[in-house]
């Protein structure tokens, strides 16, 4: 395999603040089996940031942007191989191949170790080996949990810094024998004695591993986003999920918004929509103005966990200390507190520049300027756009930047008691057959609603886009267990909360992207979101329905249209029904899907869910 091309290993060379044994042990274990040039050990400073930026303008991997314009920060720009996650080389490794389902790539870890241990030897030569400590939750509260990274890419440790808390207050939390989540990451590409690197260096083979028993994570190849970042998706979804199904809680694909009327009434609601389907812009939205008064609040974008509190009612944190998020298509109009956050200290990845120094996607404004680079550095025009279908900004591209940046971030956001949830939003993108929003009768109506939910695939993971697949709780590819384990973990909970004073949190499942004749959007989406998370509120409050009603269809309840505050909007009652309508034949046919995915997961899968799909397939046929 790779052969080491420096004679001696580096020492270690641990700060003094370090006091944890088997963590410097293993930073020595793993800088013999990669054998870096040397060993960094990352203090999270905004010196050692600005430093680490500087060094990276200067190898090329990262453009630093006009300072007038979006002030300290930086574009990257990665090969073109490497874009976005890749759920083909994602596995995870249990001892029993039955425990990471059949939803899962899963191989023997004695056989993973062995492939990985050839890989990763001498992988970091000639590069440094970051030793990057953070926390998923706020430091040294009793939910959060640390892992430290070690990684051959600056690009990484920056971002790790935007997005966890990093740094060396982390050590003080670790102490001498605290645990933590060992996180081995390498882009895989070894430099020669001499040899000159490149600007994004990765390898075509591309392993992202988890063990969830021993939790560890093994990255190889990628230096993208959720491949090599990875608080996120490995620690804070994967490995996560694992921990909290053995403790009792809950690790998701969510982000978490608080919600407060003008009489100050406030709620908060976690939401999972698939990648690249709506969180983000969900988590920040601007209520119309017809709204007045009413106050959106963010508290994450991506991920929650979320624990039953002494009072029975589920609370739930951020894990995570910073947005990475889509791009193409935010502007002004669509993600107002978005741009606003993105202004200055951001990371872009993969966007256009501007002939002034400043950055472009589609989407961004109407009318793209007259010349940018690409984010692949060649000439861009919008007619060579036009002529060769090339986007400016890759339909993955991202931002990177730390949630403190969000004008509308909740005062809780960072509460390690984390903020109670009144409602669960499940929602994919589909273009026909699914409605605009539908209230679950019951938890289980709720949880086979996010169990079967279908999406429509999107540029944030490599492969095939625009084709519907089953995204059960928008974790297909994040779960780190046995799908149908994880459907029952659900159920579970909500059995104990049920038992509990607390209410059980309505469950809700919901469309934004349901298309007319043309392919257009019917729904306005962004802000006018906000209409159907009123009804949902609206719901909470008045359960029976007597001031907010619906109607009962085949799988839950819908608004009418006049359930619904229309002020400001020019939206009508056919368009409406355009959106709401239950198409039989449609139905027939998702009915289907649901009974292959159930097919699939037939091992272990709860009889509860079995049942409300046996009750749903006779409605229909009625
Ligand atoms: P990940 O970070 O991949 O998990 O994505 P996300 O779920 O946070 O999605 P995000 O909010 O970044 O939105 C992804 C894309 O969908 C962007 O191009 C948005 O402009 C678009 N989008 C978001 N919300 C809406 C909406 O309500 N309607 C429509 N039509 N598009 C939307
Ligand atoms: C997603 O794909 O859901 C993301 C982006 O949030 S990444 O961090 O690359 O997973
Ligand atoms: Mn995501």
């Amino acid at each position: 395999m790779n052969q080491p091309l420096m004679a001696g290993i580096p020492a270690v060379n641990a700060p003094a603040y370090v006091k944890h044994q088997k963590l410097i042990n293993w930073v020595a274990e793993i800088a013999a089996l990669t054998k870096p040039a040397r060993i960094y050990w990352c203090d999270g400073s905004q010196e050692e940031y600005d430093r680490l930026c500087a060094e990276m303008v200067a190898a090329g991997t990262m453009k630093k942007l006009n300072d007038a314009k979006r002030p300290n920060s930086y574009l990257a720009c990665s090969d073109p191989s490497d874009v976005a996650r890749v759920e083909d080389r994602t596995f995870i490794c249990s001892q029993n191949k039955e425990d990471a389902g059949p939803t899962n790539n899963w191989t023997d870890p004695a056989e993973m170790r062995q492939t990985l241990n050839g890989l990763f030897d001498g992988c970091m030569a000639g590069r440094t080996l970051y030793v990057v400590p953070f926390s998923m939750g706020p430091l040294g509260s009793p939910i959060a949990h640390i892992g430290v990274e070690l990684s051959d890419s600056p690009y990484v440790a920056v971002n790790m810094r935007i997005m966890t808390r990093m740094g060396k207050a982390v050590y003080d939390v670790l102490g001498s024998d605290g645990e933590f989540v060992p996180c081995v990451h390498t882009v895989g590409a070894p430099l020669a004695a001499g040899q000159k690197d490149v600007a994004w260096p990765c390898n075509a083979t591309k392993y992202i591993v988890h063990y969830p028993e021993t939790r560890e994570i093994w990255s190889y190849g990628s230096g993208y986003g959720g491949n090599a970042l990875l608080g996120k998706k490995c620690f804070a979804l994967r490995i996560a999920s694992t921990m909290g199904r053995a403790q009792g809680w809950l690790a998701e694909h969510m982000l978490i918004l608080g919600v407060e009327s003008p009489e100050g009434k406030k709620h908060y609601v976690a939401a999972a929509f698939p990648s690249a389907c709506g969180k983000t812009n969900f988590a920040m939205l601007i209520p119309p103005k017809a709204f007045g008064g009413w106050k959106v609040t963010t508290i994450g974008d991506d991920i929650a966990w979320i624990k039953p509190g002494a009072d029975g009612r589920l609370y739930a944190i951020n894990p995570e200390a910073g947005y990475f998020g889509v791009a193409p298509g935010t502007n002004e109009k669509s993600n107002y507190n978005c741009m606003a956050s993105v202004a200055a200290n951001t990371i872009f990845t993969n966007v256009a520049l501007t002939d002034d120094g400043d950055v472009w996607w589609e989407g961004m404004t109407k009318e793209a300027p007259a010349h940018l680079i690409d984010w692949q550095g060649k000439d861009w025009t919008p007619e060579i756009g036009k002529e060769t279908g090339r986007k400016a900004a890759h339909p993955n591209a991202r931002f990177t930047v730390a949630a403190t940046q969000n004008p509308v971030i909740d005062p809780a956001w960072d509460d390690p008691a984390g903020v109670p949830i009144s409602a669960f939003i499940f929602g994919g993108r589909r273009s026909t057959t699914v409605p605009l929003v539908t209230e679950a009768r019951n938890w289980v109506e709720g949880v086979y609603m996010a169990a079967t939910m279908g999406s429509e695939t999107t540029a944030a993971a490599v492969g095939q886009q625009g084709v519907v697949r089953r995204d059960p709780f928008a974790m297909l590819p994040f779960a780190g267990y046995n799908m149908s384990e994880y459907f029952q973990h659900w159920l579970d909970i909500g059995k104990k909360i049920a038992a509990s004073p607390a209410e059980l949190p309505k469950i809700y499942c919901v469309n934004w992207f349901r298309t007319d004749a043309d392919g257009k959007f019917v729904w306005p989406g962004f802000g006018d979101n906000m209409r159907v998370l009123k009804w949902m509120l609206d719901r909470i409050e008045d359960p029976q329905g007597v001031k907010t009603g619906g109607v009962e269809h085949l799988f839950g309840v819908t608004p009418r249209f006049d359930d619904l505050q229309w002020e400001g909007l020019d939206f009508s009652a056919e368009q409406f029904a355009t959106i709401t309508s239950i198409d039989k034949a449609a139905w027939v046919k998702e009915l289907e899907l649901h009974a292959e995915l159930f097919d699939k997961l037939k091992h272990k899968l709860p009889a509860e869910l079995q049942g409300v799909k046996d009750k749903l397939e006779k409605k229909l046929a009625a």
